[in-house]
């Protein structure tokens, strides 16, 4: 089984991912640093070089590499990959999705104390970084609520997701 973990920018993606392949006894990826590695650069430096529609391109590109190349793995995806061109199409027919939903307020919190560099969020205030997560949440939400399951912030054991996840296959 392929398993995507998808959600916002600092939902915890990479966090709860690498437990639940432990679990599974599967590769874990982590599709922004696969594509560090496949491009021998920055997540930062493709956005401010190329741009990010070529970004995008690049992220379905390695997506469906990452994805023909394991047929039982679990992939955190960046937080916009489900929500571009066929991406979330193509993720449920390949997989089941874990949409790991989170409050605006600990997304910002999350966020800001981050040291992570994202070109999308780069150098914003508090009150614009709390602003510019309210509205894309609201645009990407209803891409992240197609996944096959939607997790609180409460909810997020390994091994109950694995057990949710069986059962709706
Ligand atoms: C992005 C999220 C990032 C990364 C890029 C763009 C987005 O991944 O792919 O900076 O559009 O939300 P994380 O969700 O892992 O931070």
């Amino acid at each position: 089984m392929r398993i995507y973990i998808i959600g916002f920018m600092g939902s915890g993606k990479s966090t709860l991912g690498k437990p639940i392949a432990r679990a599974l006894g599967c590769n874990f990826y982590d599709l922004d640093n696969y594509i560090e590695q496949q491009m021998g650069s920055t997540i930062a430096a493709i956005f401010e070089q190329q741009g990010e529609a070529a970004f995008r391109a690049l992220e379905t590109k390695y997506l469906e590499e990452l994805s023909a190349a394991n047929e039982n793995c679990v992939i955190s995806t960046g937080g916009g990959t489900p929500c571009f061109g066929d991406n979330m199409e193509m993720i449920n027919s390949l997989g089941m999705s874990v949409y790991l939903q989170q409050e605006v307020s600990v997304l910002t919190h999350r966020l800001l104390n981050s040291k992570i560099s994202r070109p999308l969020i780069a150098g914003k205030t508090p009150e614009q970084l709390r602003s510019f997560i309210e509205q894309k949440l609201a645009e990407r939400e209803p891409y992240y609520k197609r996944a096959s399951i939607t997790v609180a912030d409460a909810e997020r054991d390994a091994s109950r997701i694995i057990n949710v996840l069986k059962f709706s296959t």
